[in-house]
């Protein structure tokens, strides 16, 4: 392809992003497709021959767009949202086309110096304490692997890394019941073992209890083993509940502990003062997490992870082959040490795209709608007779099930599953589900970027007349 070629498709191709977004409501937001239909269409070996670029986008179209779900859709409301926008997408495009690895400031000083300084806006817009540095990381997975992994280095002098653990005691991490599954993951890639994850319980409003928090961790010292992390998060998976940063700090502080604190999603309200509560006791965390591939309309991957005691990240993650020493070493950031991977993508571009273009007062009022609109939903099935919420709604997150006369608790359960299969077959909304206490929830998340009102109102609808039909085909429930 030439660079006449490019520009003639580059037009198609930025033609067909606008097209989608204008017309991504007719699709069927969860795809359709039945395993192997997409793979069955593709040929079995590559093209000897080049094939021409109109081929490509055919094939597109016609095989890959029916194998999408929709998650730009605003009638998506499953998951966390993975948002994005027209100046993320177009910030995207640019870093593609730079193609620069950002390993080193010398590999590309720009992109180094945008990161260091998207991370002090980022730091600002979320009112996160100056202590703080910051880095882009690719997922929040990956940022919390960081974290465990420093934490680690911390708990056993730093010497893990080179000796390995069988020379340390058996080191432990705590976290809620309702921790996102990234910690245990971590937890095992990091060599502490998936078995020393204690998970504790949880309050009424399914935040981690810090009195058993505490009787963890000294039931533990007791026995021999090493504390040496504990993940509070800001927006749980399945219910979005917000763990008391103060009362957990404290502990953490006391005991010399890592205090991480994973704010994949429900760090993004931090950007709102009226929000700040939920770092009440930042002074205690060590490290934080944040996604603005989730709910900054910046698309995947971008993930913000700032860290207290920058030079204990460097220490755990540095490594120089001869090929890596520069002459500018110790006087700029080369962000290759500040976690995981050596290679590294351009990701503050598009972030930087999208704080310009929105602003923060934009920013703010679309996260404050997506806020109100899970508010709205919240009283819409509490007025509705058949319907119960089942965990407080504190940011963007709706859990319910409809729960038709004297049922079981098993029968609500099969029957709130058939109604999530349900309403997702009919191809016009996408919800998830989660388990509360035992109870098969349906999980509506109100944050997709381009929702609104409308479309909340009409899922709501759909959910309802959905939820007749359903029962009224189940034999083993009487919904009268
Ligand atoms: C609370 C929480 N933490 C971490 C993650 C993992 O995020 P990522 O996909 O960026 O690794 C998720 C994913 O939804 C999450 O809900």
């Amino acid at each position: 392809m030439d660079s006449d070629d490019f520009r003639k498709y580059g037009h198609e191709v930025v033609e067909w992003i606008a097209r989608y977004f204008e017309t991504v409501e007719k699709y069927p937001v969860k795809s359709p497709v039945k395993p192997g239909d997409i793979k069955a269409q593709l040929p079995d070996n590559p093209p000897q021959k080049a094939e021409s670029f109109e081929e490509f986008l055919k094939d597109f179209d016609n095989i890959v767009i029916p194998g999408i779900t929709h998650w730009q859709s605003p009638d998506f409301f499953a998951y966390f949202p993975a948002n994005n926008s027209f100046p993320s997408v177009l910030g995207e495009m640019l870093t593609a086309a730079l193609g620069t690895q950002c390993m080193l400031w010398e590999t590309s000083p720009a992109a180094t110096e945008l990161e260091e300084q998207m991370m002090i806006w980022f730091r600002q817009m979320t009112g996160l304490p100056e202590e703080f540095e910051g880095v882009i990381h690719d997922s929040a997975s990956s940022a919390t692997l960081a974290a465990l992994i420093t934490a680690r280095e911390k708990a056993t002098g730093f010497v893990s890394n080179s000796d390995g653990l069988s020379s340390t005691g058996k080191l432990r991490i705590y976290c809620s019941s309702h921790t996102h599954s990234s910690v245990e993951k971590g937890a095992g890639v990091a060599g502490i073992g998936r078995k020393n994850v204690v998970r504790v319980g949880v309050q009424n409003d399914f935040s981690i209890d810090p009195d058993s928090l505490r009787r963890a961790i000294d039931e533990d010292i007791k026995h021999g083993f090493v504390p040496c992390c504990v993940v509070a998060t800001l927006g749980t998976t399945g219910v979005t509940a917000i763990d008391p940063l103060r009362e957990v700090g404290e502990i953490c502080r006391e005991k010399n502990i890592w205090l991480h604190v994973d704010g994949a999603l429900g760090g993004t309200a931090l950007l709102l003062p009226e929000m700040r509560w939920m770092i009440d006791g930042i002074e205690y965390v060590d490290s934080i997490v944040i996604n603005p591939h989730k709910w900054m309309f910046t698309n995947f991957d971008c993930t913000a992870y700032f860290v207290r005691d920058v030079a204990s990240l460097i220490k755990t993650f540095e490594i120089l082959p001869e090929y890596l020493k520069t002459r500018t070493r110790g006087a700029v950031n080369d962000y290759r040490d500040w976690g995981i991977p050596l290679g590294r993508r351009f990701r503050a571009l598009k972030l930087w795209a999208v704080i310009r273009s929105f602003g923060v007062e934009g920013l703010q009022t679309k996260i404050r709608a997506h806020m109100r609109l899970a508010k709205t939903l919240e009283a819409w099935i509490i007025a509705e007779k058949n319907f119960e919420i089942l965990a407080p709604v504190t940011l963007n997150t709706v859990c319910f099930r409809y729960l038709p006369g004297n049922i079981s608790e098993v029968e609500a359960n099969k029957l709130n599953e058939k109604l999530n299969h349900s309403l997702n077959d009919t191809g016009k909304i996408y919800l998830t589900h989660t388990t509360v206490n035992g109870k098969y929830a349906l999980r509506m998340v109100t944050a997709q970027t381009n929702v609104s009102e409308d479309h909340v109102k009409k899922a709501w609808e759909l959910i309802k007349t959905t939820a007749l039909s359903v029962s009224a085909q189940s034999s083993t429930v009487n919904i009268h």
